[in-house]
């Protein structure tokens, strides 16, 4: 319908909202986009030294997901077929923001924020998934990209739903593509680690 299409399109304008950028403004540091990965999210946003920005910018990336899903359910259509679009469409939103000129980050916070939306439960395991990656290896995209690809799984023991566990399918594939230059670094061992700069190496 015409107003599950305006909603779709809504929901990309709230995904392209760049958190990173504009908490790293608010709080006066660098932009993102010209230090360490270059890229704008939380990660990246960490490797400032600021945490307070760094984990504002994931809980606000993470809302962009929780906050479009919402909108679609709330004004447009509760249906499985509408969520999961809207789910989509702010992911995408993240990745290609409208207000970045379509430069944007890698996906893993605003994807987060989806699985909420779609259920507790799945986010849950997702980003329990993620934290013990991430504490063992110290690799944030390790940990995004082990999370990515275990969500899909997930969302189908935990939804009933082949819409929602094809948008997990969807976004984990665009993870995975997003972070093709860490995959790179990751494999020749100079991926950069949490709570380190780029400049202190491996
Ligand atoms: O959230 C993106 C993360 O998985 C990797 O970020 O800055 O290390 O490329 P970054």
């Amino acid at each position: 319908t015409l107003t599950t299409a305006l909603l779709t399109l809504t929901a990309y304008l709230i995904g392209s909202v760049p958190f990173a950028v504009v908490v790293s403004k608010a709080f006066g540091l660098n932009d993102p986009r010209n230090y360490g990965s270059g890229n704008p999210g939380a990660t990246n946003v960490l490797r400032s030294g600021n945490k307070a920005a760094a984990a504002l910018t994931l809980v606000g990336d993470a809302a962009k997901g929780l906050i479009a899903v919402w909108v679609m359910r709330q004004f447009g259509s509760d249906a499985p077929s509408a969520v999961a679009l809207a789910g989509i469409a702010a992911f995408i939103g993240h990745i290609f923001p409208v207000f970045l000129g379509f430069k944007g980050g890698k996906g893993v916070a605003t994807a987060v924020g989806v699985l909420g939306a779609f259920s507790g439960w799945l986010a849950l395991a997702s980003a329990l998934t993620w934290l013990i990656i991430a504490i063992t290896t110290r690799y944030s995209s390790l940990a995004a990209l082990v999370a990515a690809i275990a969500a899909p799984a997930f969302a189908h023991v935990l939804l009933n739903s082949p819409a929602m566990t094809a948008a997990c399918l969807v976004m984990a594939a665009m993870l995975l593509w997003r972070h093709a230059d860490n995959i790179k670094r990751l494999l020749a061992g100079t991926e950069s680690r949490i709570g380190k700069k780029k400049s202190d190496g491996p």
